[in-house]
């Protein structure tokens, strides 16, 4: 039998173990005055969603490589495809929790609404970088919690899920990697959880994320430069080191261009490195989507949420996603997320202050 992996850290070979995100969880309740325990029950079903999504994500991978007929099911069930096989495991473990008064995802059209006064609302990016399934890069899960205002006295309406994301209680993403992260955030910070395949547990690895103040990195599909606008074309030429007629390095102070390029083309996997180590993602519109290609609820709020929560910063370009106003639930937005600095400098682009 293999030794946990748990087992093998340095701290826990000194017979001590990890905190796991239970325990996280379950401390978060105990610090909230008055809790029921309806939201640490949601986030443990949240994490049951999450575990067996990991468990297929790698299953079809590896069958999906190496052609395993001994995994016919998977087989059968990548015929379902993953992202809809990860919507069905969402749905089915947030309806069953009996929490959620409201439940919208990317993959369905419309929210579902119940017949129940449940507390909370559920928005959700099941499958996030899809078009990498079959690369076996980095993919994940994407989610943003809200608390319904007045539960008791109204009957769940699609206007609960409309609400800024400056209204989130929690928010999270699964980057199914060379490991499993779990970076989540119920309002205290931002803290990483790592899984533990062979007990099935999340432990905390990355207390606390910061984001550092500014990075060296940038990370935007340079493939769509002919379509962006004359002021996202200037900064992106900043940001590589080339210099406008009359510019000296000087006026580039404090940012020290060119920038490392790093694209991923999965939101997660790029999120992650840039909540990590600093530096800026860009999703911004262009001449083919005219309000970006990202969404507001399940992609770009949540991520905000967790960048402003590690001290970083996150935009439409020009205005913090959180205060943004929704009007539809699959609403698209230009999505900036990144070191402070970073996304200030950008925004100097967009508002004309660079040129
Ligand atoms: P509840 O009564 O369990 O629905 O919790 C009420 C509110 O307290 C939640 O909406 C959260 O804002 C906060 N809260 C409850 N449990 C937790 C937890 N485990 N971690 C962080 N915040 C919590
Ligand atoms: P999804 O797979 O949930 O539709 O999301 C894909 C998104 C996001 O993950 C990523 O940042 C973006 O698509 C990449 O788009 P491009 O391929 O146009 O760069
Ligand atoms: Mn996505
Ligand atoms: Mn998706």
């Amino acid at each position: 039998m293999s030794e946990s992996l748990s087992s093998l850290r340095p701290s826990a070979a000194a017979g001590v173990v990890g905190t796991t995100l239970r325990e996280h969880v379950l401390n978060g309740m105990h610090a909230a005055k008055g809790a029921t325990g309806e939201f640490t029950s949601l986030l443990n079903h949240i994490s049951l969603a999450i575990r067996i999504i990991n468990s297929r994500v790698r299953a079809a991978g590896l069958a999906d490589l190496l052609g395993y007929t001994g995994e016919t099911n998977v087989q059968g069930e990548s015929v379902q495809k993953l992202d809809a096989f990860t919507n069905d495991v969402l749905m089915n473990v947030l309806e069953r929790s009996g929490h959620c008064g409201v439940i919208a995802s990317e993959e369905n059209d419309e929210a579902l609404l119940a017949d129940h006064h449940g507390k909370y609302v559920v928005l959700f990016d099941p499958l996030d970088g899809s078009s990498n399934i079959d690369t076996n890069v980095g993919i994940g899960t994407i989610f943003a919690v809200l608390r319904r205002q007045e539960p008791k006295l109204s009957r769940p309406s699609l206007a609960d899920a409309l609400r800024p994301g400056r209204e989130i209680v929690a928010a999270g993403y699964v980057l199914y990697g060379p490991s499993t992260i779990f970076v989540m955030s119920t309002g205290q910070g931002a803290h990483g959880f790592t899984l533990d395949p062979s007990i099935g547990e999340f432990f905390l690895s990355n207390p606390d994320i910061k984001v550092p103040e500014r990075g060296s990195c940038y990370s935007i599909n340079e493939g769509n430069f002919s379509r962006w606008s004359p002021s996202i074309q200037n900064w992106a030429r900043w940001v590589k080191g080339i210099h406008p007629v009359g510019e000296s390095p000087d006026d580039r102070a404090p940012f020290t261009t060119p920038y490392g390029a790093r694209y991923v083309g999965s939101l997660v996997a790029d999120a992650h490195r840039t909540l990590m180590k600093g530096g800026i993602f860009a999703y911004p519109a262009d001449s083919k989507s005219k309000t970006g290609k990202l969404r507001l609820l399940y992609e770009a709020n949540p991520m905000a949420f967790l960048f402003e929560q590690a001290g970083g910063a996150a935009t439409d370009g020009k205005d913090r996603i959180l205060d943004l106003m929704p009007t539809e639930l699959h609403q698209r937005v230009p999505l900036v997320l990144g070191s402070k600095d970073d996304v200030a400098a950008y925004r100097q682009f967009v508002v004309g202050e660079r040129k």
